[in-house]
């Protein structure tokens, strides 16, 4: 979808009180003795002589995460309502950014298709409040006939008090980019299987890089065995679509690191020959989340003009069960040469992911970053909202970090020693499966470890839960696609780049 164009309004007179916005945002917190009126709002408040809190109250608002309320202005400003969207309870030091994502982004859900809104939320935050609101408004219409109602394409934002219209024109335009390249990565997941398959991913892949000035390389099926990719051609071979692998690469000015990127992209996983039962098989179409997430990224850090070489890759195929397609038993033999042994085809992601991280390595990286929807184990484990991060110890511990601070979650996992031996195969170098159900999400990150090349700092992030909402909206997200973990990607990215290491 298309972003709303955001301006910058000044703080001053009747900037907000006059504005001709649909609606106005303003924030609540939950204080301790009831809901106050979040910083930003003075203006509004003003306006109803000082009442606000007493109206909010009297209308049950509590400033809880995730509440709205919405007050008629019966001409006390321009514009006909105030949306007032709780941001919880002030945190020691102030409303995080999250809060004001958050809030921001449930603000823009409960307009109910106004096309232009003014949001006061900026004062606290400007870049959270733009980051939320640009995402609650994220909606995937592709697919109706009749698009219900308007959608959000005008924000005005107040200028926070403290700063330069330059730096804040600056903050402005990053938080439109991260926004975009997270509603990119929604919009592929949310784009149906039937549509989006290897080559047709590859395309918009390559479209989508060009427009930024990456060089784009993609490896169809016959290029794919010259290359010797076993694991993407076992895991592609039951589809009539066959599959692929996207390399794209952007070349920063004076580039202080290099980093790949590896994202799993199942176009759809039925299972394959152990195919899946039938029940919630639909939600497989988020396969490719990873694949998405790092395409995301990779344009956007061209867009940001980091200071990194960046190189992507998307393993793309699609695991149907055919009379083509690869079987329990097979013994694949992986890009690089080492084999492995299939127990069950459905644990196909490590298998594309394994010969994409071989190949991630021939470019000679300083950091390797995967990011998959690899197992069922990590949301049993970690919930839907929490990614898992495995890899090497210190840059795993860095990149959960850097999940939490970003807001979309993430808690670090090990990697321990003893599982390896369940994956011993009595034929191969390793099987794909162990044959016990004991941590799942680990014995997935022990598979891929053993395709990583040593001492290279390396993080897989599973966000198998995170990247698809098939529960109900919250805060800035809304149901489907996710775009879990771009923003966590970005962020890394941007403190490799900061730091110069
Ligand atoms: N794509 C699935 C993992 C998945 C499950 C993602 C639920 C999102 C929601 C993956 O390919 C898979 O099927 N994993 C198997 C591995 C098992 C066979 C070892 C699983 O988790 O059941
Ligand atoms: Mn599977
Ligand atoms: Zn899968």
């Amino acid at each position: 979808m298309t972003l709303p164009q955001f301006t910058l309004i000044d703080n001053r007179d009747d900037a907000v009180t006059a504005s001709r916005a649909e609606a106005v945002i303003i924030g609540t917190v939950q204080g301790e003795d009831g809901v106050e009126v979040a910083d930003g709002a003075q203006a509004v408040d003003a306006a109803f002589d000082g009442t606000l809190t007493e109206v909010l109250s009297a209308l049950g608002a509590k400033g809880k995460a995730d509440e709205v309320v919405k007050i008629p202005t019966f001409g006390r400003l321009t514009a006909p309502v105030v949306v007032a969207a709780g941001l919880g309870k002030r945190a020691e030091g102030g409303v995080t950014a999250e809060q004001v994502r958050r809030a921001s982004g449930a603000a823009a859900r409960a307009l109910n298709g106004a096309s232009h809104a003014l949001t006061t939320l900026s004062a606290i935050d400007l870049q959270a409040s733009v980051e939320g609101t640009a995402l609650g408004a994220y909606t995937f219409t592709e697919y109706k006939s009749e698009p219900n109602g308007h959608s959000l394409t005008e924000v005005e934002v107040l200028r926070p008090v403290s700063g330069e219209h330059d730096e804040h024109r600056n903050t402005l335009t990053a938080a439109s980019a991260i926004a975009s390249a997270v509603a990119l990565a929604r919009d592929l997941v949310n784009t149906p299987p039937n549509e989006l398959f290897p080559a047709s991913f590859a395309d918009r892949a390559r479209e989508q890089a060009e427009a930024e000035g990456l060089s784009v390389e993609v490896l169809d099926e016959k290029d794919l065995e010259r290359g010797r990719y076993g694991g993407i051609l076992g895991v592609g071979g039951g589809s009539a679509r066959k599959p692929r692998l996207v390399r794209l690469r952007y070349r920063g000015e004076r580039p202080v690191a290099k980093v790949a990127l590896v994202g799993k992209g199942i176009t759809f996983d039925t299972g394959g020959i152990s195919i899946k039962p039938a029940a919630n098989m639909e939600n497989m179409t988020s396969d490719m989340a990873g694949a998405a997430a790092v395409l995301a990224t990779a344009v956007l850090a061209a867009k940001l003009r980091y200071p990194l070489e960046v190189t992507a890759y998307l393993p793309l195929a699609e695991n149907m069960p055919s009379a083509t397609a690869y079987r329990p038993g097979d013994v694949l033999e992986m890009y690089g040469g080492k084999t492995v042994e299939v127990i069950n085809t459905d644990a196909e992601g490590r298998l594309v992911l394994a010969d994409a991280i071989v190949r991630a390595a021939e470019d000679d990286p300083d950091y390797l970053i995967e990011t998959s929807t690899l197992t069922g184990a990590q949301p049993i484990a970690l919930g839907n909202r929490t990614a898992g991060v495995m890899g090497s110890d210190e840059f795993r511990d860095r990149v959960a970090d850097v999940a939490r601070r970003t807001g979309e979650g993430g808690w670090a996992m090990p990697l321990p020693e003893e599982l390896r031996a369940d994956l011993d195969s009595r034929v191969a170098d390793i099987a794909n499966v162990t044959g016990n159900r004991w941590g799942g999400m680990l014995v997935a990150g022990v598979f891929l470890r053993e395709f990583v090349a040593e001492n290279l700092p390396w993080a897989h992030i599973d966000v198998a839960g995170p990247a698809y909402n098939t529960t109900s909206a919250w805060g800035y997200t809304g149901k489907g696609g996710t775009g879990v973990p771009v923003r966590t990607l970005a962020a890394v990215l941007a403190e490799i780049a900061g730091s110069g290491d």
